[in-house]
């Protein structure tokens, strides 16, 4: 998709719905880069801009709190248009403030990163951070319109960050898509991301999410990785060398596909090929006893787990994934004992 489709799509909507005044929301880098990549629309209708700093700390309560006021002092009635402007701090900002002005406003989301695309754009999930606290206070809020993604964004995107989005890619690949994964696995060095790689990450996880809107068993389905990816992304900021949320998924992967494979689930030449393949783009982690006794720490503590047990999404074959797993304690993988497990489906 071009931005051209982009501007139809929402010039479509706007002349449909009689919008009049619409605010853009982005940051200072996306800003820096696309500055009048919605001047067309300010034909249709009044545009105002809103550019706050790049970075996680934009996505906390006193930014939501600077843009409510910004609208309230510019009596902005609950007619507004919101539109979201860059990754997925920007996506989840602007529609948690999206979600609480004058009750409710509508928005979309026109993502620039790829973890943005594939993921936070999709999905309704909302929320700002409280200090340390990831996502501590949000909605569930869906945009408006679906705006299709613009993979040319890509091409200005941080290498970094381009691998972190390539993380939640290979994430779907495994857990929807045998076709997807055998190409990506072919590609020697970071693939050029493709519109069709996109496009089919994000009907994927719409398809989920229209069957789970609240998250409640299926939708875990998306979690591969993550629990593992969580707890890593964790440590590595305690001990002072964070890491990139997709790029610590991509270890998750790596080790919630090896239990998948210990635990009888996924076949020995699959674990291999999906090892060699993480291996090729990501550094692994490599777990000490000591190190993996504090990933449970932080594991234990997921919002996901039920009486004591840690939940995971396991893979049964590559392209296909079984969600809510509950392991109730583990040693190092592969090196100690294997977790004990029971299923609810
Ligand atoms: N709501 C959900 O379902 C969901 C899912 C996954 C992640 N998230 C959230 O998404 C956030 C992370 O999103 P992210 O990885 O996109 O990070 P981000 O939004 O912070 O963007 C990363 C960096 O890239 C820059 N950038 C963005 N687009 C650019 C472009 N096209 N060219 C050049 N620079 C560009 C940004 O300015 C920033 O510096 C986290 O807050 C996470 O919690 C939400």
């Amino acid at each position: 998709m071009v931005k051209t489709d982009i501007i139809r799509q929402l010039t479509d909507y706007f002349q449909r719905e009689g919008i009049r005044q619409a605010v853009i929301l982005t940051d200072e880098n996306v800003n820096r880069h696309y500055a009048g990549y919605f001047t067309a629309l300010q034909e249709l209708c009044a545009m105002d801009k809103i550019v706050i700093p790049a970075g996680e700390k934009s996505k906390s309560i006193e930014t939501a709190a600077s843009i409510w006021n910004n609208f309230v002092d510019k009596q902005y009635d609950r007619n507004i248009f919101l539109l979201n402007f860059g990754g997925g701090m920007v996506c989840d900002l602007g529609g948690f403030v999206a979600s609480t002005y004058k009750r409710g406003i509508r928005f979309a989301n026109c993502p620039t990163t790829l973890l943005a695309m594939i993921d936070a754009a999709v999905g309704g999930k909302t929320g700002v951070n409280l200090h340390h606290l990831k996502n501590a206070v949000g909605t569930f809020y869906f945009p408006e319109i679906q705006l299709s993604a613009d993979v040319s964004l890509l091409e200005t995107l941080p290498q970094e960050e381009l691998l972190s989005g390539f993380g939640e890619l290979v994430k779907y690949a495994l857990i929807g898509s045998v076709e997807l994964f055998q190409e990506l696995f072919q590609a020697k060095k970071l693939p050029v991301i493709k519109q069709e790689y996109v496009d089919f990450c994000v009907k994927f996880k719409q398809e989920v999410v229209e069957k789970d809107p609240k998250d409640q068993v299926f939708r875990h389905i998306l979690n591969f990785g993550h629990t593992f990816g969580h707890a890593i992304e964790s440590y590595a900021s305690e001990i002072g060398k964070p890491v990139a949320h997709g790029v610590a998924v991509a270890q998750g992967l790596y080790y919630e596909s090896l239990l998948s494979y210990k635990l009888g689930h996924l076949p020995q030449e699959e674990w291999f090929q999906i090892a060699e393949f993480l291996k090729k783009h990501f550094h692994i982690i490599t777990l000490s006893t000591d190190i993996l006794e504090k990933l449970t720490n932080f594991m234990l503590n997921d919002k996901k787990n039920r009486n004591g047990m840690i939940n995971f999404t396991l893979l049964e074959r590559i392209g296909h994934a079984t969600p809510d797993f509950q392991i109730s304690s583990f040693d190092t993988l592969g090196v100690c004992d294997m977790p004990s497990i029971t299923h609810n489906p």
